[in-house]
């Protein structure tokens, strides 16, 4: 999507560590209307899906899917990282082991709100190493319900996140994928699509 990849490269900020800073339009102030085009763009991408329900991940995939869902016409979900979970089964469950943060986290979705009716279209900020998606996926599974597909705003492709969802037969739309990135220069190579 020509129109993140431009925004990134005007306002994104490369660090060391091959993290890319996008604070100023995606993860701490937040630009609804690129956010409303993105919706716009997966729901093109998706239009063949039955779809009906958006699940993501607190916190930044929140807002991003909650405009994202105004597209689909569908509610969205997310799911919650618990400090400690309360085994009374009427939570699915899972760990997420995140390389980027270097922290393992319970996360948790209510039963309440996912079944094996659903059509699931999971929605997320980054994809990296795929840890957070994993666990979405297992949430979804545990529900029996259906992976549609899934959402990425920018998927670092030089991690093994998106070949590994790919390789399991998972549709993944990532709107922008980064081949290469270098925090001495600020340069940054987008994959073409
Ligand atoms: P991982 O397996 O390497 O941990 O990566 P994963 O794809 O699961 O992404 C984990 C979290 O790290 C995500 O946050 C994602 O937003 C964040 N992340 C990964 N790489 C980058 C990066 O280069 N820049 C930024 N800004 N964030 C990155 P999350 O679990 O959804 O939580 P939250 O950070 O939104 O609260």
């Amino acid at each position: 999507m020509k129109l993140l990849e431009e925004r990134i490269r005007k306002d994104g900020v490369v660090k060391e560590g091959n993290i890319l800073k996008v604070d100023s339009f995606l993860n701490h102030q937040m630009d609804v209307a690129l956010f409303n085009a993105m919706g716009e763009e997966w729901k093109r991408l998706f239009a063949d899906r039955p779809i009906n329900k958006i699940l993501t991940i607190e916190a930044s995939g929140i807002a991003i899917a909650a405009i994202v869902a105004q597209h689909f016409n569908v509610p969205v979900v997310f799911a919650k990282k618990a400090q400690s979970v309360n085994l009374d089964g009427e939570m699915y469950t899972t760990k997420i082991e995140s390389f980027t943060h270097k922290r393992t986290y319970d996360v948790i979705v209510s039963k309440k709100f996912l079944s094996s009716e659903d059509h699931i279209l999971v929605i997320d900020d980054f994809l990296a190493n795929g840890c957070a998606v994993d666990g979405l996926i297992d949430l979804i599974q545990s529900a029996g319900a259906t992976v549609e597909g899934v959402g990425i705003a920018i998927e670092k492709g030089f991690q093994t996140g998106g070949k590994v969802l790919r390789d399991k037969g998972i549709r993944v739309e990532s709107l922008a994928i980064i081949e290469s990135m270098d925090a001495s220069t600020g340069e940054i190579v987008f994959r073409e699509q």
